[in-house]
């Protein structure tokens, strides 16, 4: 593993042209926030997006160090959970702006999980036609992946992120320390998209996960700083080659096109998106098998590791094969109706697939309940 200090500060770059922005990683970032944001010349006006489980831990600590640097910040706070990423709850945010005088020069702060980010980087890409946007994802999920790309939005009933637009942040701070009073079944739904950045291209980074997946979960300080940063860079690199995702930004979501499904079926509620994605993993894994020329002894690593980890591998008898296929194809990870499926020719490399019939797909869930 690397030799880096647990207390040092990590960058990396996201390479878009004139959007391109740093992710900054690393402890007690939430307390010198006003020291990164200085250098982006802002207004002096923000607000902070919260929800009801972090504005208690971190929303003021945060208006203060904000304060300390001259900044004046106002904490709006949503319940927490995915059913807040909602046009109903997006409409709430708006209504809420033109009373807190939020002007062009105003700036959103996104200081919690996934949904948080999406949601608020919602509201900033569309109110005014685009308020600076910052992420402080608190999240494992959020800091190894949403907070990361442009990609924001929200929930229809009918499927996840129908709605929504690419809006890069113009910064990423994620303090490292926040992960302490993450619930430990967040941060093991988190661990699966970290599972996924190793599958589809780094296999030497699955390797090192798969040795040192305890130190991560135990939050050892020097293996959370690199896996946050591993993940980061990876997907920096994705995102600069393909920042709307028309090539290599789908491998991004290997084990999404079923675990997307199952989340739609169980109406967000009671299964977490990387227990989803994990079960979704296993499908797909097996899926590469048949159709990818996946080694079956790599599938076997993929389905051990995600289970090493606490996280779900079975889908049971919960989710109705036509059921699945229904909600698969109300998903984005359809084209022209046809359902399409990341694959893995070899852990680190990945293939899109649009060849997979309804029987592959209902052979693999067989095999996975
Ligand atoms: N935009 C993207 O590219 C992208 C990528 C992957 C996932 N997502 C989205 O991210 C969402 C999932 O994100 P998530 O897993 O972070 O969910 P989340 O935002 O619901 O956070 C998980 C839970 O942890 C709580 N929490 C967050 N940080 C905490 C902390 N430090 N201490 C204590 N509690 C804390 C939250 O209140 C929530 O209850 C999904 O909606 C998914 O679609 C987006
Ligand atoms: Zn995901």
């Amino acid at each position: 593993m690397n030799s880096m200090a647990s207390n040092e500060t990590n960058r990396v770059r996201v390479e878009l042209g004139q959007r391109s922005y740093d992710i900054v990683i690393g402890p007690g970032l939430l307390q010198r926030a006003g020291e990164f944001l200085q250098p982006l010349k802002l207004g002096k006006r923000g607000i902070i997006i919260t929800d009801s489980n972090v504005a208690p831990l971190y929303a003021e600590q945060l208006r203060e160090a904000l304060k300390r640097a001259g900044y004046e910040t106002e904490v709006l706070d949503l319940p927490a959970g995915e059913t807040s990423k909602s046009l109903r709850q997006a409409n709430r945010l708006f209504e809420k702006l033109p009373a807190l005088h939020v002007d062009r020069q105003s700036f959103v702060i996104a200081l919690g999980g996934g949904v948080v980010g999406d949601l608020a980087g919602f509201v900033a890409a569309a109110y005014l036609r685009g308020l600076a946007l910052i992420q402080m994802p608190t999240s494992l999920l959020a800091q190894v992946d949403s907070s990361v790309g442009g990609k924001t939005g929200v929930n229809l009933p009918q499927g996840k992120n129908l709605v929504g637009s690419f809006y890069q942040p113009r910064l990423v701070l994620a303090d490292t320390e926040t992960l302490k009073t993450l619930p430990e079944r967040e941060l093991r739904s988190g661990f699966a998209e970290v599972i996924k950045d190793g599958a589809i291209r780094d296999a030497e980074f699955f390797a090192w996960l798969e040795r040192e997946r305890a130190n991560v979960l135990s939050l050892e300080p020097a293996a959370v700083a690199h896996v946050v940063r591993r993940c980061c860079e990876l997907k920096a690199e994705i995102v600069s080659a393909d920042e709307r995702e028309s090539g290599i930004r789908a491998f991004l979501n290997f084990g999404h096109t079923i675990g997307h499904a199952m989340e739609a079926l169980s109406d967000y509620v009671g299964l977490l998106h990387g227990e989803a994605i994990a079960m979704g993993m296993c499908c797909a894994a097996h899926l590469s098998v048949k159709r990818a020329g996946l080694a079956p002894a790599e599938a076997g690593r993929i389905e051990q590791l995600l289970k090493a980890s606490g996280l779900p591998t079975r889908l049971g008898d919960k989710y109705d094969i036509d059921d699945l296929f229904e909600a698969m194809r109300l998903d984005k990870k359809s084209r022209n109706g046809k359902v399409w499926f990341v694959l893995l020719k070899r852990l680190g490399e990945a293939v899109v697939s649009d060849a997979i019939t309804d029987e592959d797909v209902k052979e693999v869930v067989d095999v996975c309940r």
